[in-house]
Order: C-alpha cells, then sequence, then structure tokens
C-alpha cells in the first residue's frame, strides 16, 4: 500500500512539475526537490530489482525494463541537477551565476523532462497489468461483462487520441531535441485542459508500455 500511495505521488508530482506555467514558480522548485526525495525513497522500496539483476535468464522483457529504467534515471538526474543549476527563487545560483543563465543547461532541463514524461509513462505501462487488476478487483467490476470490454476499450481509445493531438499540440518532437520553444497552442489552454494534455501524452506511452508487456 505504502509503495502504491508512493507511486500515485510520484505520477502527480510529474504532471505538476510538467505543468510548470501553471504553478508559482517557487512551487516549482520546492516540488523538484521533493521529487528529488521521492524518487530514492522508491527505488529502496525495489531494491530487490536491483539485487536479482545479476540472476536469472535474460529475456527481451527484462532487457526493454533494463532500458526504460536506466533512460529514467538518467533523464530524472538531468532534469534535478539543471533544474538546480538554474533555479532562481528557492536557490538562486546554486552552482553559479552562469550556470543559472546558461541557455544550454535551461534547454537540457526541458529536454530531459519531457524524456523523462515519456520513458515514466512507458514505465507505469510496463507495471500497470496487476496495478489495474487489483483496482478492479477492489471496485469488484465483472471483468468477463461487454460493458467493461467496450469501457476499457474506448478509454485506451481517447487516450490514445488526446495524446496524439497533444504531442502535436504542444510540439513534443521539438522538446525532446532541446529546441527553444516559448509558447505552443497547449500552454494558451486553461490550466486543468494544459495538465490533461500532459496526463494524456503520459497515458499514451503508457498504453505502449502495457502493450509492449501483453505482447511479449
Ligand atoms: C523518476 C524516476 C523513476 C525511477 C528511476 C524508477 C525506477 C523504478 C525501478 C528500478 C523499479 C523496479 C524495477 C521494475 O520492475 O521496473 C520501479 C518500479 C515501479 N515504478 Fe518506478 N521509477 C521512477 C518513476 C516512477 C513513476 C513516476 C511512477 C508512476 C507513475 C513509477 C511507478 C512504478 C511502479 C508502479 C513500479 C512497480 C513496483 C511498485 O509498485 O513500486 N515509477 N521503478
Ligand atoms: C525532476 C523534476 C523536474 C521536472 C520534471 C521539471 C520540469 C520543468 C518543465 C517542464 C519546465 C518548463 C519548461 C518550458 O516549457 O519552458 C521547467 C522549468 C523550470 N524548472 Fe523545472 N523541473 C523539475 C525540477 C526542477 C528543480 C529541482 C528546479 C530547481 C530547484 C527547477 C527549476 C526550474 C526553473 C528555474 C525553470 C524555468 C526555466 C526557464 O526559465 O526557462 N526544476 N521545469
Amino acid at each position: 500500500m505504502k509503495r502504491v500511495i508512493v507511486d500515485g505521488l510520484l505520477f502527480v508530482l510529474l504532471i505538476l512539475l510538467m505543468g510548470f506555467q501553471v504553478l508559482p514558480k517557487p512551487l516549482h522548485e520546492a516540488l523538484g526537490v521533493v521529487m528529488g526525495v521521492f524518487v530514492p525513497l522508491h527505488l529502496a522500496w525495489n531494491a530487490k530489482w536491483f539485487s536479482s539483476l545479476g540472476r536469472g535468464a535474460w529475456n527481451v522483457r527484462r532487457i526493454i525494463s533494463v532500458v526504460v529504467n536506466i533512460g529514467l534515471t538518467v533523464s530524472f538526474a538531468v532534469a534535478l541537477v539543471s533544474g538546480l543549476a538554474i533555479a532562481n527563487r528557492l536557490f538562486p545560483g546554486l552552482f553559479g551565476v552562469a550556470w543559472q543563465r546558461s541557455i544550454v543547461a535551461h534547454q537540457a532541463h526541458v529536454a530531459a523532462s519531457y524524456w523523462l514524461l515519456i520513458i515514466s509513462g512507458l514505465h507505469l505501462g510496463l507495471h500497470w497489468t496487476p496495478l489495474w487488476t487489483r483496482f478492479v478487483r477492489w471496485r469488484g467490476w465483472d471483468v468477463s461483462s461487454m460493458r467493461y470490454h467496450i469501457g476499457v476499450r474506448r478509454a485506451k481509445v481517447a487516450i490514445f487520441i488526446f495524446g496524439v493531438a497533444g504531442s502535436f499540440l504542444h510540439r513534443i518532437g521539438d522538446r525532446l531535441l532541446m529546441k527553444h520553444i516559448f509558447g505552443t497552442a497547449a500552454t494558451k489552454l486553461p490550466s486543468p485542459a494544459f495538465l490533461l494534455v500532459l496526463v494524456a501524452i503520459f497515458g499514451l506511452y503508457a498504453i505502449i508500455g502495457q502493450k509492449i508487456e501483453t505482447n511479449r
């Protein structure tokens, strides 16, 4: 249960941090640091996974999960360190003024954050089936019913369409490539709609991650 709460908090923190424009700037910096505390906690609770890396056979599933976890660690570390370097509210000039003003550090911060959003989506998708099974059992839903299947399919189609549309609206490709972008059509949306665009982009990759997991 503790783990599910931390996983949920990580998700909420990630979306709030990605929705930079929606929050006061000092709060963004504070939440970034909070995420810097929760991720090691999440890793500590999953320590078994690291200790088991040296044992057992290697299959495609294992390789994918290692690549995804390395991607997560690197993108998170770059987002956190570059964030502290460019901080100008709570920790101004922490690494010196040159870093604080560095365009490269700003662009690295944005690119790493968007890589983190996408890879986190894949990561949750790879873990989705057991979490969803527990949730469905708790709700007492009849998984063999037509209603359930239609509901799940509709939700997936909606997330997919909004995720793809949101990726274009928010120019995700350009952000991942470190291009310098100010506003996008998505940032002009009302705050709740902008946050939903970010959730849909995350969800799109979670659907892909779950597909990889179930088709392996
Ligand atoms: C930000 C950096 C993150 C890193 C480095 C990380 C790393 C890991 C590792 C090493 C594991 C165990 C190995 C595995 O089975 O893949 C794991 C499990 C898991 N992670 Fe993450 N993770 C991160 C973020 C997130 C986020 C944002 C979420 C939620 C949206 C999440 C959800 C999960 C879930 C559901 C599991 C399965 C075990 C559990 O419930 O704790 N992780 N993560
Ligand atoms: C790992 C967690 C973090 C994520 C996912 C994240 C994400 C973001 C995003 C998406 C932006 C908006 C970029 C744009 O579209 O222009 C941003 C900007 C910013 N972030 Fe973070 N951030 C994180 C951690 C931090 C930390 C720890 C700090 C400082 C302590 C920080 C400081 C800043 C600053 C100063 C900006 C403004 C950059 C500018 O002026 O262009 N961030 N962050």
